[in-house]
């Protein structure tokens, strides 16, 4: 889908997203989360923030002395998320911005951990790459990525019947469908990143995968 036609889409179920997603994944994304690990006093990016269940935690994780910022295409999704923040008790606590990316509107080693949850498998495969080297020049050195996404089968594992319609609908119909299961692991290291963590997990027979990786 072009750039348009997602903001428009993710604009138009921003206030039902939780309705529709959040009931399967919240599980995956929490456990993501608990992976990562943030540390008080860390400076936090998300890269679609959608309705900011994240943005929650990760600013009660880096406490006071931290910093949280969110980049998400869908001004609908920002809306959702500042009522979220404030019915939390942390209004203007996160820098959220409205923009597609990549490229990340950043300077170089911004950040200590860069965190996605179910977003990165929405971009096309040969703009991956370039997402996750984005990622890796606003992360500081030692700083640390942690994704959370729907996840293509580890080798040898067949494609459940779910995965396949998944990956026929997409194909066919991808304004519906606007995700696809990726090999996560791979992509991750092939961007210059050095596994840390690594989990799959079961979301109604969909592999989900959820790293923690460092750059190289
Ligand atoms: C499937 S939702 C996941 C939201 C959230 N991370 C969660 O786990 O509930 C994907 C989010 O990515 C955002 N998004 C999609 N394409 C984007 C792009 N090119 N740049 C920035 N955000 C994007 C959407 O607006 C949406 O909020």
């Amino acid at each position: 889908m072009s750039d348009n036609a997602t903001k428009q889409f993710y604009d138009r179920i921003s206030h039902a997203y939780d309705m529709i997603a959040d009931g399967g994944e919240h599980v995956a994304r929490e456990k993501g989360l608990a992976l990562l690990n943030v540390q008080p006093g860390e400076a936090v990016l998300e890269i679609g923030y959608g309705t900011g269940h994240s943005l929650v935690a990760l600013i009660e994780a880096v406490g006071e002395k931290g910093s949280v910022s969110g980049i998400d295409i869908s001004s609908g999704m920002k809306e959702v998320s500042e009522n979220r923040l404030r019915d939390a008790g942390y209004p203007d606590r996160a820098n959220l911005l409205v923009n597609s990316a990549p490229p990340l509107p950043f300077p170089d080693h911004s950040f200590d951990t860069v965190v996605m949850s179910f977003t990165l498998e929405l971009f096309p495969l040969d703009t991956i790459p370039a997402l996750l080297t984005e990622c890796r020049r606003v992360l500081k050195p030692t700083g640390r990525l942690g994704v959370t996404s729907m996840a293509t089968v580890e080798s040898g594992d067949k494609k459940s019947v779910l995965e396949k319609t998944y990956i026929w609908m997409h194909t066919h119909f991808p304004h519906i469908v606007d995700c696809q299961p990726i090999p996560l692991e791979d992509l991750v290291q092939k961007a210059g990143f050095k596994l840390l963590q690594q989990e799959r997990i079961d979301l109604f027979t969909m592999p989900v995968a959820i790293v923690v990786a460092q750059p190289e």
